[in-house]
């Protein structure tokens, strides 16, 4: 069995996994902005893993470091995938605990795992024992009605005793019938105090929170209690923001990046994409809110959601769509 090499990973902060949005795409854009965060895949599940037709772990080499997240709830499925990732040189392996979809319930993963501390605990312990990447989980304050402290902190103390690296904590609970997931991540209300107790009460185990956060100063305020903050929704629809995390939350050198340059560099990317057969839209669907408030990008945004889906459409479409924006 070949084992990779642990490589540092800085976890200050990371890009939130999103099914859908954090594709090979948008993580090589997000990379293109920010060295040091850690980025995650959308969640794959062991099946499509070990019994689909395409290739799921696919990325690009420039996005590392990069975490893979799984969902599964059988240990040995969850091995094995473990294993394959790691051969294929993802940085980290991550177990969905928190998604709370009626698809992920029926397979007994996500969100419900809650309730099962003894087989998130085997499960992470499985993984721990073929790869020597960090293993991390990714969860919620709590499920229904189970919302204590103590049902968090019981969760805690049997997954944190087979190892778990790292614990990543969406700050609201999960209802698990009557929500739909979109309604999972607004209604439960927000507790980030809930998060920061945890880190006093487990001083030595690396935790990061995550939910609602939007701006620079928010994460640089959770950080004065945590050791991360991972960053959904905002970093997707308002994606400039990630070029601020390496100076403003990892002490490195302003680069001083402009969004028109982010752009720019986004184009030999889009060649080689189109070249290979892919869509315009492919890539332009998680970059349209690049220039997120700038003067002009209702016309940027609005020239590539009319034209990037077209069979033919070249990066034109692009530098046609900068043309919207005021310099
Ligand atoms: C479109 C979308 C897809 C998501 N898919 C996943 C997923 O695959 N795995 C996961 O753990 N969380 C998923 N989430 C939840 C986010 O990772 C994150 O926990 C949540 O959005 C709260 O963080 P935010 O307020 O910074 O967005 C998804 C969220 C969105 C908006």
């Amino acid at each position: 069995m070949s084992k990779t090499s642990i490589k540092p990973i800085n976890r200050v902060f990371s890009c939130a996994p999103m099914l859908d949005w954090t594709d090979r795409h948008y993580r090589y854009f997000a990379r293109l902005m920010s060295k040091q965060a850690l980025l995650y895949t959308e969640m794959v599940t062991t099946g499509a893993i070990l019994h689909g037709k395409g290739d799921y772990l696919a990325y690009n080499e420039e996005e590392h470091p990069l975490a893979l997240q799984l969902g599964g709830s059988n240990s040995i499925d969850l091995a094995k995938c473990a294993q394959i990732a790691a051969e294929r040189g993802y940085d980290e392996i991550n177990l969905n605990v928190g998604c709370p979809s009626d698809r992920v319930q029926n397979g007994r993963f996500g969100a419900c795992l809650m309730a099962e501390p003894e087989l998130v605990a085997e499960c992470v312990d499985a993984m721990k024992q073929v790869v020597d990447i960090p293993v991390t989980v990714k969860t919620r304050i709590g499920i229904d009605d189970q919302d204590s402290y103590e049902f968090l902190t019981q969760f805690i103390d049997v997954v944190k005793d087979k190892g778990c690296d790292e614990f990543i904590i969406h700050a609201r609970k999960a209802w698990l019938s009557g929500l739909s997931p979109k309604e999972n991540r607004e209604i439960p209300p927000l507790d980030y105090p809930k998060v920061y107790q945890l880190k006093k009460d487990y001083s030595d185990l690396h935790i990061s929170i995550n939910g609602g956060i939007k701006t620079i100063e928010e994460m640089q305020s959770h950080l004065q209690h945590l050791d991360g903050v991972m960053v959904g929704r905002e970093a997707y629809s308002n994606p400039f923001i990630v070029s601020e995390v390496d100076a403003q939350l990892c002490g490195m050198e302003p680069r001083n990046l402009t969004r028109h340059q982010v752009a720019e560099m986004m184009l030999p990317y889009i060649e080689q994409h189109l070249k290979q057969g892919g869509r315009l839209n492919h890539v332009t669907r998680h970059i349209i809110g690049l220039f997120q408030g700038i003067p002009g990008s209702r016309g940027w945004r609005r020239h590539l959601s009319e034209n990037a889906h077209k069979k033919e459409a070249g990066i034109e479409v692009i530098t046609q769509a900068l043309s919207f924006i005021d310099s």
